[in-house]
């Protein structure tokens, strides 16, 4: 029912956005973008300047904000181009799109120079307007300073500057709800090719901790991104050097564990799971370096090639959503995404940090940024949550490195480390069992609960500290999910919680794992009725695939 209701809902939108773009006229809409823009009649085309300074390549990727058409940098060919830009656009001195193609000492050769679409394709510019003696140095062009001659050339990397954007009217296409989004947002980036948004969050991260930040968009799955041909390697880039100090980002490449070679066994991690071969030879024959230790076996890319680290790196994490990877979203899953402060959507829980320091009273009635979700201190009952609050929402953000959560001392009577119960909410509590997340000597006794770095300490409920809440869906831990990508595959057995040698269907148990709290996933033989209760789901044994062992006949299902 929520599921027809959702898909109602988009089809509505999509009524109201294709309505829209043919019911005005491409004129009115080029008119609309404000003071800066103009409609040449002659070329059908709509004109727009845009005031942010970038540098040229920074520029040719950023002409994608008029929903529904495609842009490229401006072809003025015409004197009355020209004059357009200076006197209707009052855009002197700003990129337009024509560029040198050869090498830097031919640049005076007027036949090297093309009109440049950002997909790469490009035509003869033989007869551009140059401006007295140029082209001369440089292999950028520039919008005149004057009003009377026209273009001149500069170097690419000159200081940052204006830009004039074309939408020509005949590009224009029935954008999709993606589309439309992605393009509203100055800070998002529309790639046409794979018909996908990208989002880049400039939180340093390490590589496990990026992929699960990819929930941006919620109805869409996001990944880290995928890069599959030179022109899209070069388009990211130039979108990261659009952002103060660029630095490294994190692609969906990795390379299996133990190879020998490290341009062996690379692979595209897809949101479902499963792997996609790459052969970077076919793709970058001219990379030679750069991706040379297995064992550091994720990648990262910069400027033209891709670069591999380990676990332990940090960067950037680039979000990618495609139109294709559409899902219905929970009211908790929109709600989470829309939040402004720190907050991790993860397992039909939303995290959120709040960076006020209060005690644990205070901390506890102030679980209030979404309503209706039994708002409660974050419950971190084992030590990959634990990990998952630090090196998401702590580390990258710069805040104190200890929060209060929702762990407190119920019963004083027994020795000092016992009598510990997570508070659920509603009344309910949940005694600990596992110790692994507690640092050394704790809980030690005193009531309340702090986590610092990845550990569990416990402290003076007085201690005044910033707080972790967690918002829960309603139905959390009671679905499983098959994962096929982890067939005939089970938990080594220090990860095994329970065995039961003769359960009739897979249903039953799975409802024995949502009776243990710390049960994140099963593995069933329908033949055998063997049936196991696992610690691990297989999101985590993305990194550790050491983790897991061969076993013909076993299903594996991740419990969410
Ligand atoms: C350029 O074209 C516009 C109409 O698009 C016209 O009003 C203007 O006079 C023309 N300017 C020149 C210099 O030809
Ligand atoms: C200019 O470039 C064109 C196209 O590459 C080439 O055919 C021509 O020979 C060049 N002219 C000179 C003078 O180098
Ligand atoms: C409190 O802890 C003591 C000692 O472990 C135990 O005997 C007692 O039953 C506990 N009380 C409750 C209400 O759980
Ligand atoms: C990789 O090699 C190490 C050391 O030889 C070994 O412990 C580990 O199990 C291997 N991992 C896989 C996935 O084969």
């Amino acid at each position: 029912m929520m599921l027809e209701y959702s898909a109602y809902i988009i089809l509505l939108i999509q009524i109201v956005l294709i309505h829209e773009s043919t019911a005005s006229l491409f004129s009115d809409e080029c008119l609309r973008h404000g003071l800066k823009s103009y409609y040449d009649p002659t070329t059908d085309s709509c004109w727009i300047v845009e005031t942010t300074p970038f540098t040229y390549d920074q520029a040719k990727s950023h002409c994608n904000h008029m929903p529904g058409y495609d842009g490229h940098l401006a072809f003025p060919k015409t004197l009355n181009h020209s004059w357009i830009l200076y006197t209707k656009l009052g855009a002197p001195d700003s990129w337009i799109g024509l560029q040198h193609f050869g090498s830097s000492t031919t640049v005076s050769n007027k036949s090297e120079w093309y009109w440049t679409y950002p997909d790469g394709r490009k035509e003869i510019a033989a007869d551009a307007l140059w401006k007295g003696s140029y082209p001369t140095t440089g292999e950028c062009a520039m919008s005149s300073g004057n009003n009377v001659n026209s273009l001149y050339s500069t170097a690419c990397t000159a200081i940052p500057a204006k830009f004039i954007c074309q939408y020509d009217s005949s590009t224009a296409h029935h954008e999709t709800t993606l589309e439309h989004k992605c393009k509203q947002q100055n800070q998002w980036f529309w790639w046409n090719d794979d018909k996908s948004c990208l989002l880049l969050d400039t939180l340093m991260r390490y590589p496990l901790y990026a992929q699960l930040m990819c929930t941006h968009i919620p109805g869409y799955r996001g990944h880290l991104v995928f890069i599959k041909t030179i022109e899209k390697m070069n388009a990211l880039n130039a979108f990261r050097n659009a952002a103060v100090s660029p630095y490294y980002f994190w692609t969906g490449l990795n390379r299996d564990k133990n190879m020998t070679s490290g341009k062996a066994g690379l692979f595209w991690r897809r949101f479902d799971g499963y792997k996609e071969g790459f052969n970077l030879n076919a793709f970058l024959p001219g990379q030679t370096s750069h991706l040379d230790t297995p064992g550091a076996d994720n990648m990262f890319s910069w400027t033209d090639y891709f670069e591999d680290w380990y676990d332990a790196g940090w960067a950037w994490t680039l979000c990618e959503y495609e139109e294709t990877l559409r899902y219905a979203p929970t009211l908790l899953d929109i709600q989470c995404a829309s939040l402004s402060l720190p907050h991790l959507y993860y397992q039909g829980s939303c995290y959120v940090r709040q960076e006020s320091s209060v005690t644990y009273d205070v901390a506890k009635k102030f679980c209030t940024h979404i309503d209706g979700f039994n708002g409660r201190l974050a419950v971190l009952h084992n030590s990959e949550l634990v990990r998952l609050m630090y090196f998401t929402l702590t580390l990258p953000t710069g805040g104190a490195d200890s929060t209060h959560v929702g762990l407190e001392r119920l019963n004083t009577t027994g020795a000092a480390d016992t009598g510990y119960y997570w508070i659920l909410g509603n009344g309910q509590t949940l005694p600990v069992t596992d110790f692994t997340p507690f640092y050394p000597g704790h809980p030690n006794g005193k009531i309340c609960t702090i986590l610092s770095n990845y550990y569990l300490t416990t402290y003076e409920c007085t201690y005044q500290r910033p707080f972790i809440c967690e918002y829960v869906e309603p139905t959390k831990g009671t679905h499983f999910r098959i994962n096929a990508n982890t067939a005939n595959m089970k938990a080594i057995p220090q990860f095994i919680l329970k065995v039961y040698d003769d359960l009739t269907l897979q249903e039953s148990c799975g409802y024995q794992c949502t009776k243990e709290p710390d049960c994140r996933s099963i593995v069933y033989n329908e033949k055998t009725r063997n049936c196991l209760l696992q610690s691990v789901d297989s999101n985590m044994l993305y990194v550790k695939s050491a983790n897991i062992v061969s076993a013909p006949g076993y299903t594996w299902y991740d419990r969410y």
